[in-house]
């Protein structure tokens, strides 16, 4: 792969959370200019600390991080890391904060410093995107599940990151959204890693999927995932798998 093109280069990274023992252990990952990385793992594998190092909100205890080209290690350094990788949180209520929805999805935009006029019309088109038109003034903390995890992509992506992590972004998607959804990121051209449970909506978002397992990243040739066709009662009623 062309070293050129490398974006986030994570090389012998480990980490434990106090008290507990090592959830990373010396894991490497290479991600690219245009990857569409899927990466899936057990419940607890460590495929949310992977991202909360990426963003700089977990310090690993050894191992390098390099990004755009350069080693980050400092706050400064990662808060220009924010500014172009947009982080989905696994938990919506971990994104949301802002009273409406309007509010929440032009913080971003306002917060990078344009007027209120430009970042109304960011979160608009945004909203617009991802067809929430009309959620604008909807209560953020009466929204269902699926709402929330909609208007949480809707908060990173107004602020125009270049590269995307996005952490179980279908969960509690019905099909339909999940559809939607996945219309959305082939609309936008981004470079992104994306965790997921489901290995069919990981077939049809990503280009190669990698495991997290014993604290390390397996890529694509050393795991057999797959989707399958198959039969069984109920089988017409839309319905998912979980690995
Ligand atoms: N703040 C924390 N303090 C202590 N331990 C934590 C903390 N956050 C996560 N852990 C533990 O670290 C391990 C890895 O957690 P992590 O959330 O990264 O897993 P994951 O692969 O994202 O799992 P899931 O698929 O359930 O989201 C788990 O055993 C978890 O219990
Ligand atoms: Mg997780």
């Amino acid at each position: 792969m062309d070293q050129n093109n490398l974006i986030i280069n994570l090389s012998d990274i480990s980490f434990a959370y106090p008290g507990s023992s090592k959830v990373l252990d010396k894991l490497n990952l290479q991600f690219h200019q245009g990857d569409r990385l899927g990466l899936i793992g057990p419940n607890g594998s460590g495929k949310t600390t992977m991202f909360h190092i990426i963003m700089g909100l977990l310090k690993p205890s050894s191992g390098t991080i390099e990004i755009f080209g350069r080693q980050v290690n400092g706050e400064r350094d990662f808060r220009s890391v924010r500014e172009r990788i947009g982080l989905l949180f696994q938990d919506a209520d971990d994104q949301l904060f802002s009273p409406t929805v309007l509010e929440d999805v032009a913080f971003g935009p306002l917060n990078l410093g344009r007027s209120q006029e430009e970042a109304k019309a960011i979160a608009q088109k945004t909203l617009e995107l991802l067809s929430l038109s009309g959620f604008e003034d909807r209560v953020t903390y009466k929204l269902s599940g699926g709402e929330k995890k909609l208007v949480s992509l809707a908060t990173v992506l107004a602020m125009e990151p270049e590269i995307l992590l996005l952490d179980e972004p279908s969960n509690g998607l019905d099909d339909n959204t999940k559809a939607r959804l996945m219309e959305a990121l082939s609309q936008l051209d981004l470079s992104f890693i994306l965790i997921s449970h489901e290995i069919d909506f990981l077939s049809e978002t990503t280009d190669s999927i990698c495991e997290m397992r014993n604290g390390k990243i397996l890529v694509d040739e050393e795991v057999y995932v797959h989707p399958h066709y198959h039969r069984h009662p109920h089988g017409t009623v839309p319905h998912e798998h979980k690995p």
